[in-house]
């Protein structure tokens, strides 16, 4: 029977962001030609986005997924055959199937065996995949895992909807995280609730060959921000309570990338300070399950993110779902 380890711990860090940055006013340009009309004022001062990048028409998830792993098994100095488990988090897959997860390891010519899958928690997909891959290492079921986040929401904006277009970008983020007997995640906590799932939504399907109901994101944006107010400081209290820490012992916060009004009145609650708040929003967009990871690759390699200290991560979307993660880095 497999030990159990003690912990599973953060090694390396990695993201990645497609070249083509789009800024608001570039936005604005291409949907005025369309005549859905926009402003770089109106997208800064509703929820703090500056740009997002668009992934280039040949690119998939699988192909940031790629990149961004790589340099996160760089970073964490592993051998690559030595991950015996993938999870990618997404809701915009290359694929029906396979899982994306099975398709990155490929593309990294990881031939092991190990276990390959995809979290489909939108929004809290990387949230819940460190959750999950924290209780499998812990478990001594898996030893090395690759996590990620990556999508290429553009495939699934409705760009005559200036509701939603003007709010997400693509990209990926990645960890790699190993069994380890010094602390690393302390704790998690994840939540759902379905009745909920009509607010954030791609509802289509693949039926006789054709996609059936609509393949583009429908969003009540009202009720999600006041959703993910809630459930955001709820959540984050609860795995601070599991963790048995408070919030004047968080180094870092790495919330959700989707709207620094909500972000900021979810620091605003926890009383912490926004400057220990890692804020990606404004260069990244909302890019859904990617934008925990990416936030935290950037905090980790610009230096403000160091050994021994406390991060918390929590992410909120679409299902509804929400999940925090506690861990020491
Ligand atoms: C989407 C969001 C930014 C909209 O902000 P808001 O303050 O609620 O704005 P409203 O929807 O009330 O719209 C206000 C006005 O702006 C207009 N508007 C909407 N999008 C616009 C855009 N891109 N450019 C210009 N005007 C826009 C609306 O048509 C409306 O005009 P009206 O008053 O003439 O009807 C906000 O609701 C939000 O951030 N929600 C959460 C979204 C989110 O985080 N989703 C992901 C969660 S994982």
């Amino acid at each position: 029977m497999a030990q159990s380890n003690l912990y599973s711990r953060v090694l390396g860090t990695g993201s990645y962001l497609p070249a083509d940055r789009v800024t608001n006013q570039d936005l604005a340009d291409r949907l005025a030609k369309q005549g859905v009309e926009t402003s770089d004022e109106w997208i800064v001062a509703r929820t703090g986005i500056h740009a997002r990048h668009f992934a280039a028409a040949d690119q998939t998830t699988s192909d940031l997924a790629l990149f961004a792993s790589n340099n996160a098994i760089e970073a964490a100095g592993v051998d690559p055959q030595s991950i015996d488990l993938i999870i990618v988090a997404t809701s915009t897959p290359d694929f029906v199937f396979p899982s994306t997860a099975c398709l990155l390891q490929n593309k990294l010519g990881i031939k092991n065996n190990g276990a390959a899958f995809d979290v489909q928690a939108v929004c809290s997909g990387f949230a819940y995949a460190v959750a999950i891959a924290d209780s499998l290492i812990r478990s001594g079921a898996h030893r090395t895992a690759l996590i990620v986040g990556a999508e290429t929401f553009s495939r699934i904006l409705d760009f005559n909807d200036r509701t939603t277009c003007v709010l997400f970008g693509d990209g990926a983020g990645a960890i790699v995280m190993q069994a380890s007997d010094e602390p690393g995640v302390l704790a998690s906590a994840l939540h759902a609730d379905g009745s909920y799932s009509d607010i954030l939504c791609t509802p289509g399907n693949v039926n006789g060959g054709v996609v059936a109901g609509s393949a583009f994101l429908h969003m009540d944006g009202q009720a999600v921000f006041k959703l993910a107010v809630n459930v955001l400081e709820k959540v984050a209290v609860e795995a601070l309570e599991k963790a048995q820490l408070t919030a004047e012992d968080i180094d870092w916060l790495i919330p959700h990338q989707a709207n620094i009004r909500i972000m900021q009145s979810t620091c605003r609650k926890l009383r912490l300070p926004q400057e220990r708040m890692v804020v990606t929003v404004g260069e990244h967009g909302n890019t859904s399950a990617a934008s925990i990871p990416l936030a935290l690759d950037v905090a980790v390699r610009d230096g403000r993110i160091k050994r021994g200290q406390n991060v918390l991560i929590e992410g909120v979307g679409g299902g509804f779902t929400w999940g925090a993660s506690v861990f020491r880095y």
